[in-house]
């Protein structure tokens, strides 16, 4: 009889804490297009897959009137579930109890639940939805940071860290994010930046507006903060589910395998690639004609265009693609390429999956902008980034491959494994009009007719160099391949590749051109 009772305080208390802030706070949450933190976890997770912890955990701030206060589960829902069968840790914050605010338990439960995904090993999915440092708790709440940011650095490279910003992520609260794998946004509803509106008006007299200083489509077009953009709740997590299928659940093991299914028809990857090498097309075809089910989940897919990332399969393996795209500043290289690059191709890295590099780019973006903006450092990351890969690495270069573009984009040099070129492939210092009007200067502007004699000499340096045959010639390039080869061979070069093992020099760490 005495436990029947127990039982039913222990319902209570727990009806108590799923009321969150109250029916008034949920119902300006909802008015705000906002799902409340416990239904977005259950959105989210396999039904019925959610056990919660800490729930009656209760803060112990006792100045600014809070010992009066009782602020459920401190503002923060921690717990594991599954999604699509696969284990996962979570944590929500809830912006009916005191804003989402972090204060110093609020901040153990998601260390703990940080700690237990790292334990495990199994993904970590965190949902962002506060005002930040809780200002009743002061160094409290900024020690509550530390400790996490600690642990996101410890985490990386080890599990999948996934960041959702569903509401405001303001102030240090941005770098916890900041240092986690993949953030996603929804469209009017996340809201990122270091000093808000108000700051930015008392210190600097500019008005602007949350969403048009950290809004969804700032952090997804701009400033590159955000990896994918969805419309609204539901569709992001099905984003979530999408991207979870891709990858691994940790460092030691391969994204699980599916059924192999050919590309669909329609993607005539011959007639891709335009006659005239000035001419745009999408490199996002070439991949679908590529992958399996013709299936490609791009990543970053509004920032930095000129360069397309992203997850596909081939025969039912996970790989990451990186190319230039032609449709979008020639496919160049510039400052935020390659960082987009170079980043995912550490994140392959580190959980086992092959690289597919496809290219067709004129060099590196020339012009005193980029200069200024540290083209060289940044562009550098490419390099280390490919160079430091030990996964499989396989290389199609399509069309143009010039000067340093050529050797950024996986090449023989950096250690690709496979570098193939179609007809159309072009590997030279740089481009046929660029290098005649250098090399032939003397002959050009002495001529009867310059005009003649420059394009006699870009048709002789085309014949000569602009062709994969010089670069098949020394070895750099393992085999010229007609497109419509291209998949199986990527799918022989994949399948020998399995065993692969590589050691660097032995070392703490590198010093990446960060
Ligand atoms: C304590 C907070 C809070 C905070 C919000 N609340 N932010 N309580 N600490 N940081 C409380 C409010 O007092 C309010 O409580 C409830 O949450 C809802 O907030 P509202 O302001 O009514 O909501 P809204 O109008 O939607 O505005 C949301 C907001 C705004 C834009 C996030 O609250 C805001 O600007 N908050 C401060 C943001 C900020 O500057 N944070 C940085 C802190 S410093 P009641 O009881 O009235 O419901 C920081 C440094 C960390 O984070 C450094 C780490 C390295």
């Amino acid at each position: 009889m005495a436990l029947k009772k127990q039982i039913q305080e222990l319902h209570k208390r727990r009806e108590e804490v799923r009321m969150g802030g109250g029916e008034k706070a949920i119902e300006k949450q909802e008015a705000m297009g906002k799902m409340t933190a416990r239904n977005r976890i259950l959105a989210l997770l396999d039904t019925d897959s959610f056990q919660e912890y800490d729930m009656f955990v209760q803060h112990e701030a006792r100045d600014f009137d809070m010992a009066k206060k009782v602020l459920h589960g401190d503002g923060v829902i921690i717990g594991t579930g599954t999604i699509s069968g696969q284990p996962v840790c979570i944590f929500a914050q809830d912006f009916t109890v005191a804003g989402g605010s972090l204060g110093l338990m609020h901040s153990r439960k998601i260390t703990k639940i940080m700690d237990h995904s790292l334990k495990m090993k199994v993904p970590l999915i965190g949902i962002n939805d506060s005002g930040g440092a809780r200002i009743q708790e002061g160094v409290n709440s900024l020690a509550g940071y530390g400790e996490i940011f600690f642990r996101n650095t410890l985490a990386s490279g080890v599990i999948p860290q996934i960041s959702v910003i569903l509401g405001p992520c303001a102030g240090g609260a941005v770098y916890s994010p900041a240092l986690t794998d993949f953030v996603f946004v929804v469209e009017n509803i996340s809201k990122m930046f270091i000093t808000g509106p108000e700051v930015i008006k008392t210190v600097l007299g500019e008005e602007i507006s949350m969403e048009d200083l950290g809004g969804a489509r700032v952090h997804s077009e701009i400033t590159g903060n955000a990896h994918f953009f969805a419309e609204n709740e539901p569709d992001c997590f099905d984003q979530i589910k999408k991207l979870l299928s891709y990858i691994p659940a940790n460092n030691d093991r391969k994204a699980a395998k599916c059924s192999a299914k050919p590309p669909r028809a329609g993607y005539k990857i011959g007639e891709i690639v335009p006659d005239d090498p000035s001419q745009p097309y999408d490199v996002r075809d070439v991949i679908r004609a590529i992958a399996d089910e013709s299936d490609f989940f791009e990543i970053q897919e509004n920032w930095a265009a000129n360069l397309v990332i992203g997850f596909g399969r081939m025969n039912g393996e996970t790989c990451g693609f990186v190319c230039n795209q032609p449709l979008v500043l020639a496919g160049v290289l510039d400052v935020d390429s390659s960082d987009k690059a170079a980043r995912f191709i550490r994140y392959c890295d580190a959980f086992n999956i092959p690289i597919i590099t496809l290219v067709d780019l004129p060099g590196y973006l020339p012009g005193v902008d980029q200069e200024h903006a540290g083209v060289i450092r940044h562009g550098a990351k490419i390099l280390y980034a490919y160079s430091e890969a030990s996964v499989p690495k396989l290389t199609v270069i399509l069309r143009k491959a010039y000067g340093g573009g050529y050797i950024a984009m996986g090449s023989r040099h950096l250690r690709a494994d496979f570098v193939f070129a179609w007809p159309t492939a072009e590997v030279a210092v740089m481009g046929p009009e660029g290098a005649a009007n250098i090399i032939f200067r003397k002959e050009i502007t002495e001529a009867e007719n310059p005009e003649e004699m420059r394009q006699q000499k870009v048709k002789e340096y085309k014949e000569k160099f602009a062709n994969p045959y010089v670069a098949a010639s020394r070895g750099y390039i393992d085999s010229v391949i007609a497109p419509e080869e291209t998949r199986n061979i990527l799918l022989h070069a994949i399948e020998v590749s399995g065993e692969k093992a590589v050691s660097l020099p032995r070392k703490k760490h590198g010093i990446p051109p960060f």
